[in-house]
């Protein structure tokens, strides 16, 4: 192959520029040129795109977003949008499409695949880790460090105030990013979509444990980390009931898009050097419709029509754990 285009696609990042990095440095190294669209998949229809050199990828590695820029690209879900993207690439001549991105991604590479002749391959590019066939995602490891970094700040208020507080994460439909960063910052209630819709008749379930951690231990702070969409009138709503029916102060943070940027922590630049070179050898021996992913430390091909099937579960030891010491 001696032409590969690349895009970044959907929510951004951090560690999608060291994926691109080295995607480019890789490509330099077995001759092939690779073509940066930007955009997303906005840059096919576009023609918006740039040779990239391994000059363009200098001193990008420590920085969080995408040289690329991202984007959700409307269009592609019509047969007509699919369609005009393939024919760019093939205009283009280029013999591969590298799509970093989530499984959203790699179902609009999925569809370009129905009217393009070349080869795609998908590196998994996302915050909330809920892609199948690797075990993180690039982005997820500096996601859980900002939140924590959050959470342990939110918990001096809340100690301070004697507050109740209610963190809400992203992960879109995961509680990936929430059960992480609970644990790790010490939450004393989680609650992620993997538990079971929460509805407002379920509150007592939540009130319980923190009356009997008030009683007993007295608690002077007490965190409750919430995945986004775990409630239907959104953790505000959450904890304004919890106020009305614990009768002290309940407090919402949304953590929001903060989330998304900032310097990728190291293990997300090792993912990412690693998957964006694996991609390009993979191309190079023929992979198509795959991702590259790492299962154990191991790089690994897995189909992409496969990488939202399953819905990736969160740990089972943890959530276990978890609820253990909830209801304690
Ligand atoms: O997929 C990444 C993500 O940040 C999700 O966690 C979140 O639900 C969504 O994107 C937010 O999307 P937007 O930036 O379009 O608001």
């Amino acid at each position: 192959i001696k032409r590969v285009g690349v895009l970044t696609s959907g929510g951004d990042a951090p560690g999608m520029n060291a994926a691109i990095r080295a995607i480019v440095l890789t490509g330099a190294a077995y001759n092939i040129d690779i073509i940066g669209f930007r955009h997303g998949f906005n840059g096919l229809l576009d023609d918006d795109y740039q040779t990239l050199l391994p000059q363009h990828v200098q001193n990008i590695i420590q920085h969080g977003g995408t040289i690329l820029k991202s984007a959700r690209c409307k269009a592609l879900h019509t047969p007509e949008g699919a369609k005009q993207a393939a024919e760019a690439l093939q205009r283009l001549q280029l013999d591969a499409l590298v799509v970093i991105g989530g499984d959203g991604s790699f179902r609009g590479a999925l569809a370009i695949a129905e009217h393009y002749h070349g080869q795609i391959i998908g590196v998994p590019g996302t915050i909330d880790n809920d892609v199948d066939g690797t075990d993180y995602t690039i982005g997820f490891a500096t996601a859980i460090d900002t939140a924590l970094d959050a959470i342990d700040k939110i918990r001096d208020t809340a100690d301070a105030f004697e507050r109740i507080f209610l963190v809400e994460l992203m992960g879109r439909h995961s509680g990936y990013i929430t059960l992480s960063a609970g644990i790790a910052g010490g939450a004393e209630q989680i609650i992620c979509p993997e538990f079971g819709a929460l509805q407002p008749e379920d509150l007592k379930t939540l009130i319980a444990p923190v009356q009997r951690a008030q009683l007993l231990r007295g608690k002077s702070s007490y965190i409750i980390v919430v995945a986004e969409n775990s409630y239907p009138g959104g953790t505000t709503a959450l904890a304004e009931a919890l106020s009305t029916a614990l009768g002290i102060e309940c407090r919402a943070c949304i953590l929001g898009h903060i989330q998304r940027g900032g310097s990728p922590v190291g293990a997300d630049r090792i993912l990412a050097t690693k998957l964006g070179a694996y991609a390009i050898e993979q191309l190079v021996l023929g992979a198509n419709l795959m991702m590259a992913g790492e299962i154990n430390q191991q790089a690994v091909l897995y189909p992409m029509a496969q990488t939202g099937a399953k819905k990736k579960q969160i740990d089972p030891y943890l959530v276990r754990w978890q609820q253990t010491i909830a209801s304690d």
